[in-house]
């Protein structure tokens, strides 16, 4: 029997939203493309706005193109709880990563406010803007300014690859303002709490419906240019050429066995990016830009294996006589969360009798920036066979329904 006062999550229409969201996409479905500030993140963040204006919520978009919609209850003075997460989704993902915390944080608010919840303090929605690297090469775009974690010259300086800068996208999406002015102090947030799903295979295989995030594994990402000489596939002799792929192939295998020997169990590297210029079947490649992502939950490990990554990229250019440049994109240190939140939503999961994991996590989240400025944690509900960031990624209505209920709970004790 529901009593006055019990948290009822509406997962129909939940579910009805991720839908609706899952269309403004650049590839077919079930896949999801939405790349900051394309026309499909731009009609998105429209759909989520009059989403978060009809729940009640006072929505404003800073100068970076985070969104907040705040929910404006109980003391004005009092730094609000705040939960979020991000819509834009690299090529080719699925439908859950970021919108199961952006719909399900809509969800708790509008669950809190149809039981009649009266907060001591505001509670907030953050939406935060290009959590994904695709476009500007570099994660938590917004949430890093937002922390202060990223310089605003260097920021508004971003190129895609169109050589297009951040500066400019922003301010044609509508962003104004200076960049500056985005970033919060700490305080400003009492306590901040993301819903995301696994992305791992931790809570499905041992079915556990919930997870609670201890710390988040630290990221790093280097870009690497070799400079070659370009030239007829045909007419240039094999002892002439100068090809830039050819040390990225050698770098791309070094990279792994860095990750597997000098690294750790919990150590990995991906090259998740490799551009050939020209480009064409029938000419030598003339430049190659590699993306390379590397992690681990120890910073010191992490690093050494980053050192070391950079070295080797130097040296096998240096030994095929290629101009290289090597450029450290971001190199983040891990987070911890707050222990008074994690037991916020432990709290919660013993009242409303859900077993809930503590866990790492190991992907990133805008959670790693706001843990610098805020008392944060995150909340997770088990994935499909642990798949992310393909199209095949998916969510049970049930797991998202308990962790919207978990999330609603937590921020309800955090919020009276
Ligand atoms: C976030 O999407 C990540 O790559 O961990
Ligand atoms: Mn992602
Ligand atoms: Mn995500």
């Amino acid at each position: 029997m529901i009593r006055p006062g019990d948290v009822v999550v509406n997962i129909e229409r939940v579910c009805v939203e991720l839908e609706q969201l899952a269309q403004f996409s650049d590839s077919p479905a079930p896949s999801v493309t939405r790349i900051l500030f394309t026309q499909p993140d731009l009609e998105a963040r429209i759909f989520v706005c009059e989403r978060m204006s009809q729940a009640g919520l006072q929505v404003h978009t800073d100068a970076a193109g985070n969104i907040f919609g705040r929910w404006d209850a109980g003391d004005p003075l009092l730094p609000p709880v705040a939960t979020g997460s991000h819509i834009d989704a690299i090529p080719h993902a699925g439908r859950f990563d970021g919108t199961v915390g952006v719909l399900g944080g809509l969800e708790a608010l509008r669950t809190l406010r149809e039981s009649g919840f009266q907060p001591k303090r505001p509670l907030e929605l953050i939406v935060f803007n290009s959590e994904e690297p695709t476009r500007y090469g570099i994660g938590c775009l917004g949430s890093r300014l937002l922390s202060g974690q990223l310089d605003t010259l260097r920021a508004s300086q971003l190129v895609d690859t169109n050589q297009v800068t951040f500066e400019e996208t922003r301010r044609m999406a509508g962003c104004h303002g200076s960049l500056a002015d985005v970033v919060l102090s700490p305080g400003q947030y009492h306590a901040f709490v993301e819903l995301h799903i696994e992305q791992g295979p931790k809570l499905e295989e041992a079915s556990i419906p919930i997870g609670v995030v201890t710390a988040i594994a630290a990221p790093a990402a280097v870009r690497v240019v070799f400079h070659g000489k370009g030239g007829h596939a045909g007419t240039v002799l094999m002892p002439e050429r100068v090809d830039a792929l050819l040390p990225a192939a050698q770098l791309a295998l070094v990279v792994e066995q860095l990750a597997l020997h000098e690294g750790g169990h919990d150590t990995v590297a991906t090259t998740g990016l490799l551009q050939v210029h020209p480009g064409a079947i029938n000419s030598i490649p003339s430049r190659v830009t590699m993306e390379i992502d590397v992690r681990d939950i120890e910073l010191d490990r992490r690093n050494r294996v980053l050192d070391r990554i950079q070295q080797q990229a130097q040296e096998i250019g240096n030994d095929r006589n290629l101009k290289t440049t090597v450029e450290l994109i971001n190199a983040d240190p891990p987070a911890t969360c707050n222990p008074t939140v994690v037991a916020a939503v432990k709290d919660t999961c013993r009242t409303i009798d859900v077993t809930c994991l503590e866990m790492i996590s190991r992907a990133y989240h805008d959670a790693l920036f706001m843990a610098l400025i805020a008392p944060t944690t995150m909340v997770f509900i088990p994935c499909r066979d642990g798949i992310s960031h393909r199209p095949e990624e998916f969510a049970t209505p049930e797991a998202i329904k308990t962790g919207i209920h978990v999330l609603a709970g937590t921020l309800k004790r955090l919020a009276e």
